[in-house]
């Protein structure tokens, strides 16, 4: 009888563990899927840089400038100037996914 009732509760304690599991692994895959850097470069920044990121962007800058240019928008050396996107809720955390991005696509082949 004493048996019945460990196993009771190691079943009891296992399935709840596992369940914190399932909903921790869910939550943890909804926040990384909230941002999407390849989907939103080809949204917003494809049509002036290209589908590569082989206009306007000088990769060869340090990290932090291309971040800030994103954030807070640049001037070119003509219009149309590159927007502010801090306004629009882009993160410092989101804007260093794009530059990835964009270094990606521009090293790719
Ligand atoms: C309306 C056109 C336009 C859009 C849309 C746009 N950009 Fe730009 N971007 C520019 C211009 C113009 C520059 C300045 C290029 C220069 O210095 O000559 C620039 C510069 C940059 C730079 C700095 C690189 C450099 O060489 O100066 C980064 C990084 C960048 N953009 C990322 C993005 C990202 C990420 C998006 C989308 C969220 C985006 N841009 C959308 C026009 C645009």
């Amino acid at each position: 009888m004493k048996t019945l009732k460990i196993m009771t509760v190691v079943a009891v304690l296992a399935t709840f563990f596992t369940a914190m599991m399932m909903v921790s692994t869910a939550s943890r895959a909804a926040t990384e899927e909230q941002f999407d850097a390849a989907a939103t470069y080809k949204t917003k920044c494809v049509a002036c840089h290209g589908q590569k990121a082989e206009k306007k962007f000088d990769s060869t800058l340090p990290d932090p400038q291309l971040i800030d240019a994103v954030m807070k928008g640049k001037k070119g050396e003509k219009p149309p100037n590159m927007p502010g996107y801090s306004e629009k809720g882009v993160t410092a955390e989101q804007a260093t996914a794009l530059v990835a991005q964009m270094k990606q696509l521009k090293s790719a082949p």
